[in-house]
């Protein structure tokens, strides 16, 4: 089982979330935990320091990827000449590749300083994923992370952010086998079949698969706290909170 929580937004946290989480994961013991961005609100130190405690303290193997809050937003000029300054100091590379029993994850960085809150992905990353699932184990479940979405509902909020080259990565990876895509950053959940979307042609769905924000009180459309699971078959449950249990429940 693999856990996937999204848009930590450390600085808005929810303790009660918090503990519910912990209560989860000593429950299920997932076999690794994906961040798919934005651990902080404002990309501060206290703010990362308090994510990656958090993290630690789980005592579960993680991957975490930034999002557009990991970089600073008002101090300008730690925005253009050391974005990932503190991001890098608690959480290390970039980009990392995490293999478990059951999941080969692919972590990737489309975050710009350039950008406000747009994904964006390079032909050099598009490649340089593609070597990885290529050689990946057969049998594993391959998943990339990426803060932004490759897909939204045309009116939804955020379609403006999906990276321009999504379609030309999901050709290639698609190739391989991939199983699908984690993101956060709408703090929406939902899961949309990219083969179909973008009519790839191939013969199996490629999941687009959205998480809502596990922990901030910063909630959109009404939705409440959320997680997604993926178990080893591959079928993808949605967790949310419930204020009156404080805890996630399968829905
Ligand atoms: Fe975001």
């Amino acid at each position: 089982m693999l856990l996937h929580l999204s848009d930590l937004h450390f600085g808005t946290e929810r303790d009660v979330c918090l503990e519910a989480i912990r209560k989860f994961c000593k429950q299920y013991r997932p076999e690794a935990i994906v961040v798919s961005g934005d651990l902080t609100q404002r990309a501060r130190f206290n703010q990362f320091y308090a994510c990656r405690q958090f993290l630690d303290s789980l005592s579960i193997p993680y991957l975490v990827v930034p999002g557009n809050h990991d970089i600073p937003l008002y101090h300008v000029w730690n925005r253009f000449f050391s974005p990932f300054v503190r991001y890098q100091a608690f959480f290390g590379r970039l980009e990392t590749t995490m293999e478990t029993e059951h999941f080969y994850i692919v972590g990737m960085n489309s975050i710009r300083r350039r950008y406000h809150t747009r994904g964006h992905i390079s032909l050099e990353q598009i490649h340089e994923t593609y070597e990885k699932l290529k050689h990946a184990p057969a049998h594993k479940l391959k998943l990339v992370v990426f803060h932004q979405p490759f897909y939204t509902f045309p009116n939804d909020h955020g379609d403006k952010d999906c990276p321009v080259l999504g379609k030309m990565a999901l050709e290639q990876w698609g190739k391989t086998h991939l199983f699908g895509l984690l993101h956060g950053h709408l703090h929406k959940v939902a899961v949309h079949d990219l083969n179909q979307i973008f009519q790839l042609g191939f013969e199996y769905p490629i999941c687009d698969i959205h998480a809502g924000t596990a922990t901030s009180n910063r909630l959109r459309f009404g939705f409440s706290n959320s997680f997604n699971v993926i178990l080893d078959n591959g079928v993808i449950e949605h967790y949310w909170f419930d204020e009156d249990k404080n805890s996630f429940e399968k829905h």
